[in-house]
């Protein structure tokens, strides 16, 4: 099946749900390794008990963010994947990284892109007294959240919502779109050309499905 690797920093629930649905036979991949930036990230023991093996590569181990992103390509190299997935991965990457993986990358963002680009997106939302809020898939390309969007998902803010509850519904979401975007790749369904996101050979809006 189709060979994926995925890069965490964190909990890795994004990462759970993947596997969670190749299991299910829901989605016909399969991972690799998960590497992560954090020794200590949750996310490497779910990988274990699903016996993917799993490499932590400490950034501060490197004296440059070139030196940290060539030995980091090297190691998701040696797996030979179709598919590299962000989730949750919050270093920035360089642009050679970038460049050597564009068109097979996809990275999850906690916003509804091109809004709150970059971190605290749920607090932000709140702030900005927005009425929806919501998550978006994308292409990653050298420029910081702003590859072309795959799909999105919306949620209400309600009154009262703080940044940790809509945080917990826009997870939800999460789990859902994450899983159908990387089906779709897998499949040859989706692709990026010239920069544009394609779903079955149709260009897609500039936010993605929605
Ligand atoms: C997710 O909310 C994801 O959208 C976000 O980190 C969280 C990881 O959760 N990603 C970014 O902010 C990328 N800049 P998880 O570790 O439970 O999957």
């Amino acid at each position: 099946s189709f060979p994926v690797v995925v890069l965490i920093s964190g909990s890795g629930s994004n990462l759970q749900a993947l596997i969670d649905q190749s299991l299910q036979g829901n989605l016909d991949i399969e991972i690799k390794a998960v590497i992560s930036n954090k020794a200590s990230a949750y996310g490497l023991e779910r990988a274990q008990k699903a016996g993917i093996p799993t490499h932590a590569l400490s950034h501060k181990d490197f004296e440059s963010r070139e030196a940290f992103d060539t030995e980091l390509a090297g190691l998701i190299d040696h797996y030979q994947p179709k598919l590299v997935v962000l989730a949750g991965f919050m270093r920035i990457l360089t642009e050679t990284f970038t460049r050597r993986y564009e068109g097979r990358m996809l990275n999850i963002h906690p916003s509804l892109l091109p809004k709150f680009k970059g971190l605290d997106t749920h607090q932000r939302a709140i702030d900005a007294n927005e009425a929806e809020h919501g998550v978006s898939v994308h292409f990653v390309t050298a420029e910081l959240d702003a590859g072309s969007v795959v799909l999105q998902a919306s949620t209400l803010i309600e009154a009262g919502d703080t940044a940790d509850k809509l945080a917990q519904k826009v997870h939800a979401l999460e789990h859902i779109i994450y899983p159908l975007s990387v089906k779709w790749f897998s499949c040859g369904r989706l692709e990026l050309k010239d920069g544009l996101a394609y779903l079955d050979g149709k260009p897609l809006p500039e936010t993605g499905m929605r």
